[in-house]
């Protein structure tokens, strides 16, 4: 599939062209006129000055990270009236009472799905990514067209660019930021641990910042990890459980962030709810997860590695659908109580929580690929290796009980059903002709070729 063009690129682009072109007909208009000549020949220089600062080539998060340090950048990132405009309305809600939700993270997995589903129900939603390069960006940036078409604009800049969260929060009275932007992976941290730290601490913090500064304040609802769990072996995992024991820097970045969640809670009355997601799946997926790796393996015809415990075990994990966990997020969001602080100060106690959405099945990872053999019609080539000591944990399972009795919680899709939704998304994105379709073609002959990749 080809990836698709950078729409936002070109549409600065376009936005640069028309604002260049009317500066010029002013220029004419205004020219009998020798101090409003003199006086549009300044503005003009100014707007080249900001424009030509304001679109950067380089996109990478590094220069992003270090773009919030110029006061022009990023004061009036994204280019006045035309980007307000479109920032106001895709915030705006289509129902009575219906909420203005800023979603960061919104062309990650969930962040996509979930902003889908607030928009579907007419809340107005705004999204934030930095579309980093921690997996395909092209993925991403697929995602943001499917937004796109449902009227989610994406602003695109990083948590810890202040300035820019500050301006959206001077353009938008938002109700809720859904905060689902974080380096994700559990092994990556040994390679990159700084990106754990800059996203998941300090951007969570300097998220936290502008919203308690933020007049209302908005509720938070934001995407814990069921690996704050680490070595806890009570089961099934309850929120009541130990969680100070974390296996991977990952889970310690989000432990802290429950804790930074407290702290705010505690001094500027920010009413925050944290999700403790269990390996969520599904259409859209993240390409760095086991089900989407071994899809994509086994279609190669690559052998896959399956884990098994030190004490000879199977890992498995409680695989849990992304609209089960979807319909989780819209229940804490409408079940969070407001914030009661305003202007930076606490009016009173607000609420703080935490909850567990997983699915309570845990699964062998065999069986998991066991499904996807029978969806793909390919044998995998299995290695079973001993579980590195780098982070994963052997096995999860979810205690939803909490979940179930505040907001109605309960997850209704098992992993056959969900993996086949995966798999169709799949094939259909990656313009893929699996042994299945090729039997379908050439009338059920059994020695259909392999699957191969037509991208
Ligand atoms: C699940 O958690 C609740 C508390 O949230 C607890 O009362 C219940 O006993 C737990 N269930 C199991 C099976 O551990």
């Amino acid at each position: 599939m080809a990836s698709p063009p950078d729409t936002s690129k070109s549409m600065k682009l376009e936005r640069y062209n028309s604002y260049i072109r009317r500066v010029n007909s002013t220029k004419l208009m205004a020219a009998s006129s020798k101090v409003l000549f003199k006086a549009t020949l300044f503005v003009s220089l100014i707007l080249i000055l900001f424009f030509s600062l304001n679109y950067p080539s380089d996109t990478s998060p590094g220069h992003r990270l270090h773009r919030h340090a110029h006061f022009l950048t990023s004061a009036f990132y994204g280019g006045g009236a035309q980007w307000e405009k479109q920032v106001r309305h895709s915030s705006t809600p289509r129902r009575p009472d219906g909420l203005s939700v800023l979603v960061t993270g919104a062309a990650g997995f969930v962040g996509t799905h979930a902003s889908l589903a607030l928009k579907k129900r007419g809340d107005g939603v705004l999204g934030l990514d930095n579309f980093n390069s921690y997996y395909d960006p092209s993925l991403k940036r697929a995602r943001q067209e499917l937004l796109r078409r449902h009227g989610v604009f994406v602003v695109e800049a990083d948590i810890n660019d202040g300035e820019v969260l500050a301006k959206l929060f001077d353009v938008v009275p938002f109700t809720h930021v859904l905060h689902l932007a974080a380096q994700a992976g559990v092994r990556y941290a040994m390679k990159n641990p700084q990106s754990y730290v800059a996203s998941n601490i300090a951007g969570f913090v300097n998220l936290l910042e502008v919203a308690k500064a933020a007049d209302p304040q908005p509720a938070i609802v934001w995407a814990s990890s069921s690996s704050v769990y680490g070595l806890n072996t009570e089961n099934p995992f309850s929120e009541s459980h130990r969680t100070d024991r974390p296996a991977s820097l990952y889970a310690a970045t989000k432990k802290a962030g429950e804790e930074i969640a407290h702290t705010y809670n505690h001094i500027y009355g920010l009413s925050i709810t944290g999700l403790r997601f269990f390996t969520v799946y599904g259409p859209w997926g993240r390409p760095d997860m086991a089900y989407f790796s071994f899809t994509k393996d086994i279609l190669q015809g690559k052998p896959i590695a399956v884990f098994r415990t030190a004490d000879g075990k199977e890992v498995a994990r409680d695989f849990t659908y992304v609209d089960d966990v979807v319909r989780g997020i819209l229940g804490a969001v409408d079940t969070a109580e407001r914030s009661t602080g305003s202007g930076g100060k606490k009016r009173g106690a607000a609420q703080l929580r935490v909850y567990n959405l997983g699915n309570t099945a845990p699964v062998p990872v065999g069986k998991l690929v066991g499904i996807l053999e029978g969806l793909l019609s390919v044998k995998a080539r299995k290695q079973v290796v001993a579980m590195p000591r780098n982070g994963d944990v052997p096995y999860t399972h979810a205690n939803v009980s909490l979940a179930a009795a505040d907001f109605g919680y309960k997850p209704t899709t098992d992993l056959a059903a969900g993996l086949r939704k995966f798999v169709k998304w799949y094939v259909g994105y990656y313009g893929i002709q699996t042994n299945k379709a090729a039997k379908k073609e050439d009338g059920g002959g059994k020695d259909a070729s392999a699957a191969s990749e037509s991208t």
